[in-house]
């Protein structure tokens, strides 16, 4: 099944579908279904979605476009195609910032998918549960998660095109059945149109300096643009892959998707819970939605079940690609086997997942760790994780990935290597890449890094 000449050993995509639906899977996550929906309740609704498009568009898309050329280009993880590529070891910092980014994230993100878990079972067998105490029993909470990571390790275990493209080209699928059957029940549900309005109408008033940051952030947490990861599954592509086309794809899934969790949420909360706010945070999708699907007739825990369902299986297609990454590096560089990798980086995880599980439990040590950085406190473990990692080092590593191949290589030659394969690239495109690279991308993530650290405005939550 491995096809590759160049180095046998490390697999190769079996198809372009299954690329996209790998990698689309990548996308599509607990970014889209979880995230996005509480964002955008916290930002205000429609002019934020309207934000958001245009940082896909804009930003997100020509990354995904430069990680994708270097992973192609290198044929190697994060570190490796930077070295490949005749990087010093200051530009190889950003590979290994991508490594340490992913097996973090692997961590945290983890937990949320054990509650996804947990709340299949007790939808499922109708039973009610209080949000705040479920995520305080770490006796749950664990083991959930644990089993979460056992199913990644899993299918990273059977490699490339036989354990993730076989899994993606499954389960993608499923999900988008699941998901569109739940928004076609929540917008015909009476009185949904109020949530429509707010949703999709842009209030143009709205928008400021910490929606377009929070849109910026949000679109490279969901693009899964500046882990790495794009590198990583690019270097699986055969040369003769139409990139700019499968690129196409993955920003308009992981678009379609997000677009889609907004559909499910807020039309059936402002029909059924009229005084409940869409601000509600994190805990949005996991408070609010059940109390939606109990008052759904008939079917509704059915309907609940099937929504857990379809986030646990977004954010399993998810995780397989976080872990992948440090299992290509360990791989490329360290000449582990696959077996050993996804073994040991797994199980690192599965311990590095304990604190953040515990950081929900009020008073423990981890929820009450602390950190002010310029003036924003963050409090817990998952939180500084989430900043740290999730946040902050996603912003450098998409700042440093654009000045390597925009300014210290020459881009042309990435920008050729996204265009063999994709005829319809050359030309205006190719020149609009170009620029957007050099100079649009890094001035955005400039002024967003400067207000991060509260050079000018307030301290912003993005990135
Ligand atoms: N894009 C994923 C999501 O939306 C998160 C992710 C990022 C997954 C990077 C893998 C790699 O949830």
């Amino acid at each position: 099944m491995q096809k590759s000449n160049k180095t046998p050993s490390r697999g190769q995509w079996g198809s372009s579908f299954g690329f996209i639906m790998a990698a689309g899977g990548s996308a599509v996550g607990l970014g889209n279904i979880w995230r996005f929906p509480y964002i955008t309740g916290q930002n205000g609704g429609g002019a934020f979605v309207f934000v958001y498009v245009l940082c896909v568009l804009l930003i997100g898309l020509p990354l995904l476009l430069n990680e994708i050329a270097l992973g192609r280009k290198s044929g190697r993880n994060p570190v490796g195609a930077i070295k490949e590529t005749g990087g010093s070891k200051f530009w190889q910092s950003a590979g290994v910032l991508c490594v340490m980014v992913c097996f973090a994230v692997l961590s945290y993100y983890s937990v949320i998918a054990g509650w996804t878990i947990g709340y299949i079972f007790t939808e499922l067998i109708n039973i009610p549960v209080d949000f705040e105490d479920f995520v305080q029993t770490p006796l749950y909470v664990i083991p959930l998660c644990m089993v979460f990571i056992l199913m990644t390790i899993s299918v990273v275990l059977g490699g490339i095109s036989g354990g993730i493209e076989k899994a993606a080209k499954f389960l993608m699928p499923v999900l988008f059945i699941i998901i569109i059957l739940i928004a076609a029940r929540a917008v015909t549900l009476p009185g949904a149109g109020a949530g429509i309005e707010y949703y999709l109408s842009p209030d143009f008033t709205k928008i400021n300096g910490k929606v377009i940051l929070s849109a910026l952030g949000q679109a490279f947490f969901s693009l899964s643009v500046g882990w790495g990861l794009m590198i990583t599954f690019g270097s699986y592509l055969p040369k003769n892959n139409n990139v700019i086309r499968s690129s196409g794809w993955i920003a308009g899934m992981d678009s379609m998707v997000a677009l889609m969790g907004g559909l499910m949420i807020f039309p059936a909360l402002f029909a059924l819970l009229p005084g409940v706010s869409p601000d509600e945070g994190p805990a949005l999708v996991f408070n609010v939605l059940p109390r939606v699907f109990d008052q759904i007739e008939p079917f509704g825990n059915i309907i609940g079940g099937m929504f857990f369902l379809l986030l646990l299986v977004a954010a399993l297609t998810s995780s397989i690609s976080m872990l992948e990454v440090p299992v290509a590096y360990f791989i490329d560089e360290r000449k582990w086997s696959r077996k050993k990798a996804a073994w040991t980086i797994g199980l690192a995880a599965m311990v590095l997942s304990i604190p953040s599980s515990l950081a929900a439990v009020d008073g423990n040590f981890f929820n009450k760790l602390g950190f002010n950085f310029f003036g924003k406190q963050i409090t817990g473990f998952f939180d500084l994780m989430d900043f740290f990692f999730g946040t902050l080092a996603i912003v450098v590593i998409c700042l440093m990935l654009s000045l390597y191949t925009g300014w210290v290589k020459n881009i042309k030659e990435y920008a050729s290597e996204l265009s063999m394969g994709a005829v319809s690239f050359e030309g205006f495109p190719k020149k609009a890449w170009i620029f957007f690279i050099k100079w649009i991308c890094p001035i955005v993530i400039i002024l967003v890094l400067l207000n991060m650290v509260g050079v000018f405005g307030e301290p912003g939550e993005g990135g």
